[in-house]
This record gives C-alpha cells, structure tokens and sequence, in this order.
C-alpha cells in the first residue's frame, strides 16, 4: 500500500485553502492512501488565555503542567481533531479520529520532567490501528497525545508524533504542513535543506520556535531511511502533475533528486 503521513499544523488548520485538498485528491489518484496527524498551538494558546494558565517554551516545545496537560487533550482531543476530521469528511474522505492515548498506540517518556513537564519521546507506535483503518480505507486523523508504561498521558509536539509514525509505518511521504511556504531563510523559500544546513541555521537563529521541532523531526524521518520528507503550506497547492512544492529535506548537501 503505497502510503502519505501528512502533518497539519495547528496554525493553519482553519485556513486551509482548496488547493490543498487538490493536492490531496491528486495525491489519491495516484493510488496513496492518507494520514493525518495534527497539531493545535493556536487552540491550545486560546483557551489557556481563557483559563489565565501561562504558557511557555523551550526550544518550541511547551512547557506542559498537569493542568496544561487537561486543556492540551481538551482542545486536541475535542477541537482541533475534530475540525480537521470534518474538513476531510466535507471533502469526501472517509476522515475517523484516533486518539494517541487509546489502546497503547503512542508509548512515550517524559523528556525532561524538571525543565518540559508531562512532554514525551515517542517510544513506540502500534502501527496495527493505522493498518486497519487504511485497509478499511478510512483516512485516519491522529491526535499525539501519548501514554507512559504507567499510563500517565503525555503532550507530545506534533512533528515529533508525525516523525515516528512515519518512521514505524515506513511510508512512502512525509509532509509537514505549516502557514508559512516551506523553511525561509532571509526572505526566501529555501527548496532543498541538508541536516548540516538545518543545524548552521539553527545556530545562527534563522530557524526559530516551532519551526526547530519541524526541522528536527524531518531530519529524524530522512535519517531513518525514508526518501521523501518535505514542508509545505496548507494555504497553497503543494502537489500538482506529480510536483512537489515547498522546502525537501534531503540526506546530503548537494545531492538533487
Ligand atoms: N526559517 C524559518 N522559515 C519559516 N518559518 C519559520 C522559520 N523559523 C521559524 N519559523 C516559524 O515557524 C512557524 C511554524 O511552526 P509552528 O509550530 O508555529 O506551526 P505548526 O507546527 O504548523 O503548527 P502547530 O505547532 O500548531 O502544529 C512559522 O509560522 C514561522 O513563524
Ligand atoms: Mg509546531
């Protein structure tokens, strides 16, 4: 089964334009069966203004309390899953959420309880729920919130989730959809990127706040074997007549496909 991960970003799921569900259904007709995996920063900022709970980052990741924690799952779990779900069913996908935290399907560790709190490393994904849903031809909708040993819930940073749920079902693509064309550096859409550069660029503080776990998991996705990774805008097509469009992350420096 030739299979596409695709991430959605939080920060552009309530703008996602037509041509992204063209790409989409270009996507189908060449035979790849879809899934999705979500992430929800603007919902999740919004209501934890509401609740006066404080936020913070730390290198993109959110510090995550056990009372951050409660509104992370509440917004992801009711909110932001289910907008995306609606929007795939309105365009004739057969959509069905799949919470992390169900079954054992996302296992994870806490990081760095001091410094993060209730925020994990996946460790394990049971890729049998995916395979079912794709041979049942649903199109499932991943919501990355993980459970430890003990069962304790955890936020986990989206990209990272799409990262090892794509590494563990080996699919064919991996797109980090996001609200901005791909990875910008001094004003321009960059469209290939090595690890080396990724990490220059890092250092040098042209790739900031969210877009350092992106980068990171994408990195993580290549290095583990998978050919295809790239981040694109859910405002504009990203694939048409069999193109790509957006920033690839590639291997090596210098090695054009
Ligand atoms: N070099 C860069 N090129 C492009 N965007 C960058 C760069 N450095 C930082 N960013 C920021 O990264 C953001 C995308 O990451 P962000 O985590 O905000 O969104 P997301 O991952 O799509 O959504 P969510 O986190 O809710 O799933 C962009 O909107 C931009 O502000
Ligand atoms: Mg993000």
């Amino acid at each position: 089964m030739k299979t596409v991960l695709i991430k959605c970003g939080g920060s552009v799921i309530d703008e996602l334009s037509p041509s992204f569900f063209t790409s989409l259904k270009e996507l189908e007709k060449e035979g790849y069966h879809l899934l999705f995996v979500h992430g929800g920063g603007p919902d999740i900022n919004a209501l934890l203004e509401l609740y006066q709970v404080p936020r913070e980052f730390e290198n993109g990741l959110r510090k995550t309390t056990a009372e951050t924690m409660e509104i992370v799952e509440m917004v992801l779990a009711g909110k932001t899953n289910r907008t995306l779900a609606a929007k795939l069913t309105s365009h004739g996908f057969n959509a069905f959420g799949v919470n992390g935290s169900d079954g054992g399907f996302l296992q994870a560790n806490i990081i760095d309880q001091e410094k993060l709190g209730f925020v994990g490393d996946i460790i394990k994904v049971k890729t049998d729920v995916i395979s079912m849903l794709l041979n049942g031809r649903y199109t499932p909708v991943i919501t990355p919130i993980a459970t430890t040993a003990s069962g304790v819930k955890l936020n986990i940073n989206a990209d990272f989730a799409a990262a090892a749920i794509a590494n563990n079902l080996q699919v064919d693509h991996c797109i980090f959809v996001t609200d901005v064309q791909g990875i910008i550096i001094n004003g321009e859409l960059v469209p290939q990127l090595s690890k080396q550069e990724i990490e220059s660029y890092i250092h040098t503080g042209l790739i900031t706040g969210g877009m350092i776990p992106k980068v990171r998991s994408a990195v993580d996705v290549i290095e583990k074997g998978l050919q295809s990774v790239r981040i694109v805008s859910g405002k504009e097509v990203f694939f048409s007549q069999s193109k790509w469009v957006g920033t690839e992350i590639i291997a090596k420096e210098g090695i054009l496909r």
